[in-house]
């Protein structure tokens, strides 16, 4: 049975590695796994990978890989040495990108393919180019990768909670969900556009939350997480009832 702190990822989005192992430290009773973006993996590299594993904790590499498809299946071959649970790789450019990805992945990896950024508007997609359906209706388009990612066998997607039903419905609820925009009902929403809270994320199937200012930039983050993971267990219990 899964627990509250295994739906949260928490994205270590801090310049250095003492500022991400004190993160490590403080928050591995309550978060289930930590996400290492380009920041910190281009300060502090493979060695903060080993670190969060000494700690206990899951480790979810979001390099978000977008090349050909060659330079995708050599990166991530050496993404999947590196004993991370999840990495991530672009949808929006072809299906041959997320073939190498889970070529290169060699099984040692889960693949998540990112579908649209949880800062992306409809503006921005009608911006992109994209037909006039796409940006009436994101999730349109959140599927249409969601289709590419799974046949490509990546083992889920990222996308919004405002999506995640729709993606667990189509695909069926082995093929992940993970999502980030995270918000509780009187936070801050910054530069995320498609946010939920952590209650309608898990109401809705999100197999795993990413969250993050809520948490580092609280007074207390490690209350912060608390107070998150009890919305978690809640929504939880009640999805159990119901
Ligand atoms: O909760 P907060 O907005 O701080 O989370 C931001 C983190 O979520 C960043 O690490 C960002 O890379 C990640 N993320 C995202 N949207 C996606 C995929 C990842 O915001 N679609």
């Amino acid at each position: 049975m899964r627990t509250a702190k295994d739906y949260i990822i928490f994205p270590l989005d801090v310049p250095s590695a003492a500022e991400a192992k004190t993160l490590v430290t403080l928050l591995s009773g309550e978060v289930g796994m930590f996400k290492v973006g380009l920041e910190l993996f281009i300060e502090a590299g493979p060695e903060i990978v080993r670190f969060i594993r000494s700690e206990g904790a899951r480790v979810f590499l979001d390099l978000k890989l977008h090349d050909i498809p060659a330079t995708v299946s050599r990166a991530m071959r050496r993404v999947a040495d590196l004993d991370v649970d999840f990495a991530t790789v672009h949808c929006g450019e072809s299906r041959g990108m997320l073939d190498a990805a889970v070529a290169g992945s060699g099984g040692k990896v889960g693949v998540l393919g990112v579908t649209v950024l949880t800062s992306v508007t409809p503006r921005d997609i009608a911006e992109a180019g994209f037909e006039a359906g796409f940006a009436a209706d994101v999730t349109r388009l959140v599927m249409r990768r969601a289709a590419m990612a799974r046949d490509a066998g990546c083992v889920g997607i990222v996308c919004s909670g405002r999506e995640a039903a729709a993606v667990k419905a189509a695909f069926g609820k082995d093929f992940l969900a993970v999502t980030p925009g995270i918000r509780p009902a009187d936070g801050a929403s910054d530069d995320q556009r498609r946010v939920t809270t952590p209650a309608d994320a898990v109401a809705v199937g999100a197999d795993y939350l990413v969250i993050g200012r809520p948490i580092r930039d609280a007074a207390d983050p490690r209350e912060a997480a608390r107070r998150i993971g009890r919305e978690i267990s809640a929504a939880l219990a009640s999805s159990a009832c119901g």
